[in-house]
């Protein structure tokens, strides 16, 4: 695209705040929609046939997060995952792997577990039959009363189960899933460096949601609601040097942060590093983890002169790196392998369809969007943290909490961000049934949203 004057500004602002870019990544301005891409037809997040076609052909044979290791670790541990209308179980094996199955037992439908928990065999509480781990079927009360079925045919039917990173994945096409690994693909090597197979779950909250399943994850796959959205993130990040890549199934945008939004390009170094520290208090003490404080203030205080400016070389993104790699040294992180720019900036993934990390070297924040069964506008939202252990630090016990949206209390567990985002999504999901609206008319900057109906669109393809 030829420059114009806008684009010649957010050029300048990167470059008066000396930001340097990943390699491989495009501003929107070059990712420009036909008008063909830029159409989205509303009736994908609003007809029930719609919601039906995805939990039947793409939840059935698409590889998702389920959890993390750390919510398993003991032979022994399970925890139940649901998508859409159906119930898994997840179970630590006696060899530290984990496998996945249907949550049913073949007797009379009961669900074999209700939640997280700890046994020796996975035993259903309306009659008794009872498993190994291993999925086989160790005991039925008055066995002699069943003749049409051997023991095999009453274990419990297993999905595949993989695990990448500390995440534990499933696929319900079980022996015709792809590798996890092809699955990944080009993900895998971007997100290696920040070895999050040694950070650890630090809170888990999960809430129903009045939106559609898309909606929701959508609130995550652009940048340029920061400013109507979120106003207190105004000085902390750059919605418009925001820069995009796919990646397969999945895709990547790269958010500069420590520096202003264009909208306000004159705010000064003192105000970027105040905001910065306000922000990075604020979501460390929402963790109940009982890891190590953020590193006290004082023990890294830039001088500033009377305009606010940082006195000495370095800006207030600059110094803010070099705070970052501090703190690290202080609690004993390991950032080997991280650029500098990933010691502030954030790193942020959608494993496809429905699970955002956001990726930064001391903090990853994930939101993981599920479909209700039957309503197009509900959804089942999750929103973890993960941290990296310091040297000092015994690794946290975190279990899920179902919360309840909109109160007091639930905005203090998620974050005034999240909470934001989520308060949105509730109103554009009310937007979506007006009469007037056949479709939505996506940005360039909305790119990130186009893939992933592509992506969907390739599940339910010849359906
Ligand atoms: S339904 Fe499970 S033992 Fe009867
Ligand atoms: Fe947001």
């Amino acid at each position: 695209m030829t420059s114009t004057p806008e684009t010649q500004q957010i050029d300048q602002h990167a470059e008066e705040w000396r930001i340097r870019k990943p390699e491989g990544l495009l501003l929107p301005k070059d990712l420009l929609l036909s008008a063909e891409q830029s159409r989205l037809s509303v009736d994908r997040y609003l007809l029930p046939e719609r919601l039906e076609a995805e939990n039947q052909h793409l939840w059935s044979r698409v590889w998702q997060v389920a959890c993390r290791e750390e919510s398993i670790p003991e032979p022994g541990d399970h925890l139940r995952y649901t998508i859409a209308d159906q119930e898994f179980l997840l179970v630590r094996q006696r060899d530290g792997d984990v496998r996945a199955f249907y949550n049913v037992c073949p007797h009379r439908g009961n669900l074999v577990e209700r939640g997280a928990g700890h046994s020796e065999e996975l035993r259903c509480a309306y009659h008794g039959w009872c498993w190994r781990l291993d999925g086989r079927l160790q005991e039925i009360p008055d066995r002699y009363l069943i003749t049409d079925a051997t023991d095999d045919d009453l274990g419990l039917s297993e999905i595949a189960c993989d695990r990448w990173a500390g995440y534990v994945f499933v696929n319900p096409a079980g022996a015709a899933a792809e590798p996890l690994g092809e699955y990944l693909g080009g993900l895998v090597p971007r997100l290696e460096p920040f070895h999050m197979e040694r950070q650890r779950l630090v809170s888990w909250q999960t809430t129903e949601v009045a939106c559609n399943w898309k909606v929701l994850i959508e609130a995550f796959l652009e940048t340029f609601h920061v400013p109507g959205i979120h106003p207190n993130l105004v000085t902390l990040l750059d919605e418009a040097n925001t820069v995009f890549e796919r990646l397969g199934h999945h895709h990547r945008m790269w958010i500069p942060y420590g520096m202003p939004s264009i909208h306000f390009r004159d705010t000064s170094d003192r105000k970027v590093y105040e905001s910065f520290l306000e922000q990075h208090f604020r979501e460390r003490h929402l963790d109940q983890s009982g890891l190590s404080e953020p590193m006290d203030p004082s023990q890294w205080e830039p001088q500033f002169d009377d305009q606010g400016t940082i006195v000495g070389d370095r800006n207030a993104r600059e110094y803010l790196i070099e705070r970052q790699k501090a703190e690290g040294r202080v609690k004993g992180y390991d950032y080997s392998g991280l650029g500098k720019e990933q010691l502030i900036d954030i790193d942020h993934y959608l494993f496809f369809p429905n699970f955002v990390i956001l990726a930064k070297a001391d903090d990853t924040f994930m939101i993981r969007s599920r479909p209700h069964p039957t309503d197009p506008d509900r959804s089942l939202a999750d929103v973890m943290r993960l941290r990296p252990l310091g040297s000092a630090d015994p690794p946290p016990q975190v279990r899920q909490q179902h919360v309840e949206a909109n109160n007091e209390s639930y905005l203090k567990q998620i974050g005034e961000v999240i909470y934001q985002d989520f308060s949105n999504v509730v109103d554009v999901q009310r937007g979506l049934h007006a009469n007037s609206l056949s479709h939505l008319t996506l940005s360039a900057n909305d790119i990130r949203i186009r893939w992933l109906h592509d992506e969907i669109d390739e599940y339910l393809r010849d359906v």
